[in-house]
C-alpha cells in the first residue's frame, strides 16, 4: 500500500501545469463509442479512474489506441457486447455514462447499478427518469441497470434536483434520438458544456449547454472528430488552497479563469490575492488566512469537489468559520483526520463549524475519499513535522503526479510504500 510522506511548513513557490478535466474527460471518453469513426481525443488526465474507464471500453469491444500519456485514439464500431461487467464499476462508478451512450447509439445498454459511495448515496433515478421519458424501457436486474428501447424519441424532461450526471447521460442519450429532446434544471458545470461541445464537434445538435434549459435535436449518425479536453478546475482549485495553507505564492498554467471564479473568490476572502490571466493565474496568499463561511452549490456555486480543501484552509485562519455541505451527505468524513492534526471543527448534519487554530502538527491520516484525501495533503504541507496520508489509492483516481507537482513547488513530499522508504524520508529531512 502506497502512502505519502509530507514535511510539512514550506510555502510553496513557483508555476504548476494544470491537466484536463477528469470528470468532463470520463464522460467524452463514453461519448466517444457512438460513432464508428475513430475519434482522437487529447488533454487526458493520466488516473486511475480514466484508465478504469478505458478498461472497461475494451471489454464492451471499443478499440483503444494510446497515443501517448495524455491522448487517445477511440473507436466505438466494433462494440458488441452492451454489458459492462461489474469489475469495471467497483473500480470507477463514472462507467453509469456508457449507460446513456450505448443506450443512445445501439439502444441497448446494461449497467452494474452503482452503489452508495464513500461520500453518500448517489441514485440514479433521473437518469433514469429521462431514459424512460425518451421510451426506453429500464430496469434493475441481478444487480444491474438494463435500459433498452425499440426506438428513443425526443422528450422534454425536467430534473427533480441539478445533477451532472443525469444531464449527461440524457444528452447522450438524446442527440440520435427522433426529434427533439429539453433538459429543464440542468446543470451547468464546464464539464457539462465540454461534452456537449465534443458531440457538436461529431456532428450533434445541442443547444444551451452552460445554461439551465438544453435542446438537443436528434441526429442520425455522428462522425469523427479530434477533441481536446477542458482543464481540472478541481485539480487547479487543490493547488490554489494548497498555497494559501501554505502561505505560498504560486502560477498555474492551463486553467480557465472563469471557471475558477468561485474558488478565486473564496481564496480571496480568505485574504489572498488571485491574479488572471488569459489561461494562468496566480494566487499569493497572507502571511495568515481570514476565517469565512461557504455553502457548496451546483456551477456556478462553490464546488462541493472542493469543499474539503476550503475546509483545512479555513481550520487555519482567524476565527470562526462555518461549511454547509449542500450536495453529498457524507463528505466530512475527513474532519475526524484533520483532528488527528490539530484542527478543531464540529460537525453538526450537513454543516462544520470551524475554529481556528494557529497551526497543524503532522500526524498519521488516511484519506476518506478523493478529494478528502487532496485535502489531507494540503493540510500535510502546511504541517509542523511529517504527516504520512494511507490510502493514497483514492487520490490517485483523479490527481496525476500530486506528489511530483508539489515537489516542482518545493514541497518535501514523497510517495513511499514500505516503513523503510518511510525513515529514509525522515533521516533525509532531518
Ligand atoms: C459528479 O457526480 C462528479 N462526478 C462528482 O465528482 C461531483 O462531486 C458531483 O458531480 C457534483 O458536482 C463525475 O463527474 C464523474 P450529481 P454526479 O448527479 O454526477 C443527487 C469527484 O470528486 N442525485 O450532480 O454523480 C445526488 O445524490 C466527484 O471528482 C439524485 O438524487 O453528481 C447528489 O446529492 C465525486 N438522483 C446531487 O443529486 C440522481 O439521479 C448531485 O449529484 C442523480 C443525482
Amino acid at each position: 500500500m502506497e502512502q505519502y510522506i509530507i514535511k510539512g511548513g514550506i510555502p510553496l513557490h513557483g508555476e504548476v501545469e494544470i491537466g484536463g478535466a477528469k470528470n468532463a474527460a470520463l464522460a467524452i471518453l463514453a461519448a466517444a463509442n457512438m460513432t464508428n469513426e475513430t475519434v482522437y481525443i487529447d488533454n487526458l488526465p493520466d488516473v486511475r479512474d480514466i484508465n478504469a474507464l478505458l478498461e472497461a471500453m475494451e471489454g464492451i469491444g471499443t478499440r483503444i489506441e494510446r497515443v501517448d500519456r495524455h491522448a487517445v485514439k477511440v473507436n466505438g464500431s466494433s462494440v458488441e457486447n452492451f454489458i459492462v461487467e461489474s469489475e469495471s464499476m467497483k473500480k470507477i462508478r463514472a462507467s453509469y455514462y456508457l449507460l446513456g451512450a450505448l443506450l443512445g447509439k445501439y439502444k441497448k445498454a446494461q449497467v452494474p447499478l452503482p452503489g452508495g459511495c464513500n461520500i453518500g448515496s448517489r441514485p440514479i433515478d433521473q437518469h433514469l427518469k429521462g431514459f424512460k421519458a425518451m421510451g426506453a424501457r429500464t430496469r434493475v436486474e441481478h444487480g444491474f441497470v438494463i435500459a433498452e428501447a425499440e426506438t428513443l424519441h425526443g422528450a422534454h424532461i425536467f430534473l427533480d434536483m441539478v445533477s451532472v450526471g443525469a444531464t449527461i447521460n440524457i444528452m447522450m442519450a438524446a442527440v440520435m434520438a427522433e426529434g427533439n429532446t429539453t433538459i429543464e434544471n440542468a446543470a451547468k458545470e464546464p464539464h457539462v458544456v465540454d461534452v456537449a461541445n465534443f458531440l457538436n464537434s461529431m456532428g450533434a445538435k445541442i443547444k444551451g449547454a452552460g445554461t439551465d434549459v438544453i435542446r438537443i435535436r436528434g441526429v442520425a449518425s455522428l462522425h469523427k472528430t479530434e477533441y481536446s479536453i477542458i482543464p481540472d478546475q478541481i485539480e487547479a482549485g487543490t493547488f490554489m488552497f494548497a498555497a494559501a495553507v501554505t502561505g505560498g505564492d504560486i502560477v498555474l498554467h492551463n486553467v480557465i479563469p472563469k471557471h475558477l471564479e468561485a474558488t478565486s473568490s473564496k481564496l480571496m476572502e480568505l485574504g489572498c490575492q488571485v491574479h488572471e490571466y488569459d489561461d494562468a493565474v496566480r494566487v499569493v496568499a497572507p502571511s495568515r488566512l481570514q476565517g469565512t463561511h461557504v455553502k457548496t452549490m451546483p456551477y456556478p456555486g462553490f464546488p462541493t469537489d472542493m469543499q474539503p480543501q476550503m475546509a483545512v484552509s479555513l481550520a487555519i485562519a482567524e476565527g470562526t468559520s462555518i461549511v454547509t455541505e449542500s450536495i453529498f451527505e457524507n463528505r466530512f468524513r475527513y474532519v475526524d483526520e484533520l483532528a488527528r492534526m490539530g484542527a478543531s471543527v464540529k460537525v453538526e448534519g450537513n454543516v462544520a463549524v470551524i475554529s481556528g487554530v494557529d497551526r497543524f502538527t503532522g500526524a498519521r491520516v488516511s484519506a476518506p475519499d478523493l478529494r478528502a484525501g487532496a485535502a489531507l495533503v494540503i493540510a500535510g504541507l502546511a504541517a509542523e513535522g511529517i504527516t504520512i496520508v494511507d490510502d493514497i489509492y483514492y487520490i490517485e483516481r483523479g490527481y496525476e503526479n500530486l506528489d511530483l507537482k508539489f515537489q516542482g513547488l518545493g514541497a518535501k513530499i514523497e510517495k513511499v510504500a514500505s516503513e523503510k522508504e518511510i525513515q529514509k524520508f525522515r533521516l533525509k529531512v532531518g
